[in-house]
């Protein structure tokens, strides 16, 4: 078997250290690392990974996207996708930001408690996201809707919720989701009031080191039966979450914080770069990344 290598395909300037750390950790021999990638420049790229190696020696080159534009690298990927043909592919994952393995773990963790998959019993379940419109809490809305609860995405912005919602409607064709604005730090009214009652599963992935719902915001929260707080830098994402918290209970509630789910992302990077490794094939976005944590 040929040397694994790992093409890190970056869309920002400087290619993730991060990302290449968990890289050699996971298993990859040689990594080669890119930045400034564009779905305009990374055509030729791509053609060094397929027309060099073949048969079955394909499967030990695979490429990994990232960079901090979800967007942007999710261009990248799909232009990638269009790049192959027939057998002549290699592995490819799409992380930008840790977005989809931090809303893996994340998606597993309440997984452990609460009826999600379950289509009978899951249907009716309630989430509330905020902070859903960036990268980590648009995957974790997606994931949930995949797995048939009825997601509430909040942010300060209607609209952007509203848009978060209708791109995951396109993806997730029976997705059950509806968008609310959340009103900064005057006591919750309205419809994010009303969904905050309801909400069975509350997962915050505000910007790090802000603080979505205080100890007033969370006393509403009567219908909760898990919170999970993804913002590691304090003040908590929601009061009284400590980033060290995994299942932790409290009272009839299950508390995870940022590093509680870090662990679970850490092993979820890390198995799906050694899948790309197992075949030519690989392409893992959120939902693979899901199916790889289930199995671990
Ligand atoms: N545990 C882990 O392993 C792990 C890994 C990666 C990331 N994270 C954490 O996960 C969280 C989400 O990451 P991300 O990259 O998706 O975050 P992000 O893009 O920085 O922010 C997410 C959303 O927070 C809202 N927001 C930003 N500033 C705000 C403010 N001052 N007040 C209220 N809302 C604000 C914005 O929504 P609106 O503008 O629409 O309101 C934004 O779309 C972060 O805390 C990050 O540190 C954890």
């Amino acid at each position: 078997m040929p040397k694994r290598i790992l093409i890190q395909l970056d869309c920002d300037p400087q290619p993730s250290t991060f990302d290449a750390v968990v890289a050699v950790d996971a298993g990859a021999e040689v990594l080669l690392r890119h930045g400034g990638i564009t779905p305009d420049n990374v055509v030729p790229l791509v053609h060094g990974a397929m027309f060099t190696r073949g048969g079955g020696d394909l499967a030990a080159t695979a490429i990994f996207v990232g960079g901090s534009d979800v967007a942007a690298a999710e261009a990248v990927y799909r232009r990638i996708q269009q790049t192959f043909f027939g057998p002549v592919r290699v592995g490819v994952m799409l992380d930008p930001a840790g977005a989809n393995t931090t809303a893996s773990a994340a998606v597993l963790a309440a997984a452990r408690h609460l009826p999600l998959g379950d289509e009978a019993a899951g249907g009716r379940l309630k989430a509330l996201v905020l902070g859903g419109t960036g990268p980590v809490g648009q995957r974790v809305a997606r994931l949930l809707a995949r797995r048939h609860a009825h997601v509430t995405v909040a942010s300060r912005s209607e609209p952007r919720a509203a848009a978060v919602c209708e791109r995951i409607r396109s993806q997730v064709v029976d997705g059950r989701l509806h968008a609310v604005a959340m009103p900064g730090t005057a006591a919750p009214t309205g419809a994010f009031r009303e969904a905050l009652e309801q909400a069975e599963l509350i997962v915050a992935a505000g910007a790090a080191g802000v603080t979505l719902l205080d100890a007033a915001g969370r006393s509403l929260a009567r219908a909760a039966q898990v919170l999970i707080d993804l913002n590691a830098v304090p003040p908590a994402g929601i009061d009284g979450v400590i980033a060290v918290d995994k299942a932790k209970t409290d009272g009839s509630l299950v508390v995870y914080g940022a590093l509680g789910v870090g662990g679970t992302k850490m092993k979820i990077h890390r198995a799906a770069i050694a899948r790309l490794f197992e075949s030519n094939t690989a392409a893992l976005d959120a939902e693979e990344m899901l199916a790889i944590g289930e199995s671990l």
